[in-house]
């Protein structure tokens, strides 16, 4: 049992996973017959990551948390919690997480707290939050936590379908770790709202309204980062570090629904910081922008002229402190749970890790329906370790890079197949097993009573795909 108050809780290692097929965000304008542009530069997406009828959320968990164990050569016995965010759900009473303990059953330790928690895109930040929680309470009893977020993001044909994408996060969670979650910065905002849901439990499609989703995604965001920025400020008080504002975040990652919308996010936190800077100062920090002293943000969410503004005025924090974070955005799409941590990786492996060490990064979290959370994460001084742990990502690009690209009337066949097959029982899936990336857990069969089996494409010697 651990007496001591464990210090610099944090992240310790992470895993992420994407699907080895991907389609062509401008083949696919081209197939829907959208105009030239809208999913590349409207929506600023490349490429769309999907998975066939082999793969589902638990089989995304059994690959990502394999994976993490096996690459950093954490023994089954030493996790004492595992947290699923998922919104996915399969088998509705019976949770991913108990899928996912079959991985431990040859070690014998059944003694793992944690369940799934669902809402939308939240679900991953909750199981981490939990996570946190348990290592930094009374429960703890010195073992690592895990928070495995995944989902396959999938939408019924039309304007919403460009933005799916899928993909798991595992993240191990301990003391003394090198990103360290700072205490006392949390801000939380919770609304009920009809932005988007799956009430068809039949369907693996979710019921969207766009623009209302839009609108509360930019809402949470204000509420959240006003909330931050009080409680930080009431920190700085006592630590004097003088920053506020955008300036005090060295990065900054969003849930990434498209990636247009995360450049926007930007710009949204800048007129936050405008419309929190006394009219005095506004002249200095903010030139030229005067016209939008009356400015609200309720009147706001789809005003041009603000957005276009603050787009301007925030394009050079967009630039240094976010577009990085975009890589696995861009490329996959939307995964859903593990979207703002897909961000984190691409942060990870797309700065050099001195230039993190020691820094700040703003994390926005949201899920529809709704709930959304800002928090930040403070990066190792110890420059030796971070980098430790920033080269466990170097598979990464290699990977990205290996994908198999799919002409979008293949893809439009696969996503067929999945809605068609959905809730079948018993079903053998078609999808191609050759096709998937060494290591990958899919699903063998469904039997009569909806019971799945899965099996594992071979691995490679050394344990690291
Ligand atoms: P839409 O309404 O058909 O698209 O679907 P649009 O007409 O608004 O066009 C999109 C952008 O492309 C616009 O840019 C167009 O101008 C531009 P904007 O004006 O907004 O800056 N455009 C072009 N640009 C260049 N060349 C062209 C061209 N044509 C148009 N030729 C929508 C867009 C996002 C609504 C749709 O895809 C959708 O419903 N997606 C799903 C919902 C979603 O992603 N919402 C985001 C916030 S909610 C969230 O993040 C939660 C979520 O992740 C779920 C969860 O929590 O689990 C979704």
């Amino acid at each position: 049992m651990a007496t001591n108050w464990p210090e610099n809780v944090g992240i310790r290692a992470i895993e992420v996973l994407f699907p080895s097929q991907y389609v062509d965000q401008t083949e696919l304008e081209q197939f829907d017959g959208a105009s030239a542009g809208k999913y590349t530069i409207g929506l600023g997406q490349a490429k769309m990551g999907f998975c066939s009828d082999r793969e589902d959320v638990n089989s995304l968990c059994l690959t990502v948390v394999s994976r993490l164990l096996e690459r950093h050569h954490i023994k089954h016995t030493e996790i004492g919690r595992l947290e699923v965010g998922t919104e996915t759900i399969v088998d509705k009473s019976k949770s991913v997480k108990s899928v996912l303990m079959q991985l431990f059953a040859d070690s014998g330790n059944t003694d793992i707290e944690g369940i799934d928690t669902t809402n939308a895109c939240y679900g991953g930040t909750a199981a981490l939050f939990n996570a946190i929680n348990w290592i930094e309470s009374s429960s703890w009893d010195g073992r690592y936590a895990l928070a495995v977020c995944a989902d396959i993001a999938v939408y019924a044909k039309g304007a919403a379908r460009p933005t799916g994408g899928a993909g798991a996060v595992a993240m191990l969670v301990g003391p003394n770790a090198p990103l360290v979650f700072e205490r006392g910065l949390r801000a939380t905002h919770m609304e009920h709202a009809y932005d988007f849901y799956k009430p068809d439990l039949s369907s693996e499609y979710p019921t969207v309204d766009g623009k209302l989703s839009i609108q509360c995604y930019l809402s949470a965001l204000d509420t959240c980062y006003r909330l931050y920025r009080q409680k930080f400020e009431k920190q700085q008080a006592k630590t004097q570090s003088g920053k506020v504002g955008l300036d005090n975040f060295d990065a900054i990652l969003f849930h990434t629904p498209f990636c247009k919308l995360v450049q926007k996010s930007v710009g949204r936190l800048s007129f936050n910081d405008f419309l929190l800077t006394s009219e005095g100062k506004r002249a200095e920090q903010f030139a030229g922008l005067e016209r939008f002293n009356n400015a609200t943000l309720e009147g706001t969410y789809f005003d041009r002229d603000v957005e276009k503004a603050f787009l301007t005025q925030s394009a050079d924090v967009f630039e240094a402190k976010t577009k990085k974070t975009l890589l696995l955005a861009n490329q996959v799409g939307n995964m859903y749970t593990p979207s703002v941590y897909s961000g984190l990786v691409s942060l990870l492996i797309g700065v050099p890790a001195a230039d993190l060490v020691g820094k700040r990064i703003g994390v926005f979290s949201y899920g529809s329906g709704l709930a959304a959370s800002m928090y930040s994460i403070s990066v190792t001084q110890d420059a030796a370790a971070f980098e430790k742990f920033v080269a466990q990502l170097d598979y990464v690009l290699p990977l990205l890079n290996s994908r198999e690209k799919v002409a979008p009337e293949q893809f439009s066949e696969l996503m067929e197949v999945r809605e068609k097959n959905n809730h079948a029982a018993p079903y053998t899936p078609t999808g191609s097993v050759g096709v998937l990336f060494p290591g990958t857990y899919y699903l063998k069969d469904v039997d009569s009573l909806h019971r799945r089996t899965y099996e594992r494409t071979p691995t490679i010697s050394n344990g690291v795909h």
